[in-house]
């Protein structure tokens, strides 16, 4: 095997992040070993009696930040000479598939920080983190549930995860065309007064791909114009 990725995950809700790791395509790639996945609750490395994490922010507000110390201790036990550190936060820089292709071609090891409360010590970010990441533009109640996107999209990326499943070349955001994918049928032929597109069941490929082209092209113009740019339908 020649690529291997090591992620360890620092959350107050290690459960929370075990779910989604632990089932289907990629509880088989953290069993197999291709990615090597450790979820830590980061109330081990608190220095308070009460393993308290969090507190009252300077300045004044609503809500509390998490504290400084147990980060820093976490991370100085944790990182090696290859480690990138990453903190799922809704102030981060937005997930897209090309940030998912480049972790999952050149990370060896990550540290996920997820942050919780009002937000995390702002002295975290300055001397442990290298990249601030955000899976959307809303907000929710932990960093967990982000870092648990973030590891799936990456996992799946990595050689011999998904085996002969289907290629994620193919999907949408691929290189090729980043455009969404087309509309897709299983059986029944009929169903409730809808019936799959002719097309599809004609065994003529050629046709059918460019069939696949021109809906995706549309449904890219329907749902994320964004996407198509100066691209014509
Ligand atoms: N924590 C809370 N909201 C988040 C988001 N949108 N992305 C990453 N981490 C978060």
């Amino acid at each position: 095997m020649e690529h291997r990725l090591e992620i360890d995950i620092l959350t107050i809700f290690p459960e929370v992040v075990k779910g989604p790791l632990t089932e289907s395509i990629i509880g088989r790639a953290v069993t197999s070993g291709i990615v090597d996945c450790r979820v830590h609750d980061l109330r081990e490395w608190s220095v308070d009696r009460h393993r308290k994490v969090d507190d009252e922010p300077y300045g004044g507000g609503p809500g509390m930040v998490m504290k400084p110390e147990p980060f820093f201790a976490a991370v100085g036990d944790l990182k090696r000479e290859h480690t990138r550190v990453i903190l799922m936060t809704p102030q981060g820089t937005r997930l897209n598939q090309s940030m998912v292709r480049s972790s999952a071609c050149n990370d060896k090891h990550l540290i996920i920080l997820c942050g919780h409360y009002e937000g995390v010590d702002h002295r975290v970010v300055e001397a442990l983190v290298d990249e601030e990441i955000s899976i959307g533009d809303y907000v929710l109640t932990n960093g967990a549930v982000a870092a648990a996107v973030f590891v799936d999209a990456v996992t799946r990326l990595i050689p011999g995860v998904l085996g002969d499943e289907r290629s994620p070349q193919e999907e949408s955001f691929s290189e090729a065309d980043g455009i969404l994918e087309a509309p897709c049928y299983t059986r029944p032929v009929q169903f409730e007064g809808m019936d799959v597109p002719e097309i599809l069941l004609s065994g003529h490929h050629e046709r059918i791909a460019a069939w696949r082209h021109k809906r995706a092209m549309e449904r890219t113009s329907e749902n994320r114009p964004d996407l198509l740019g100066d691209q014509e339908l």
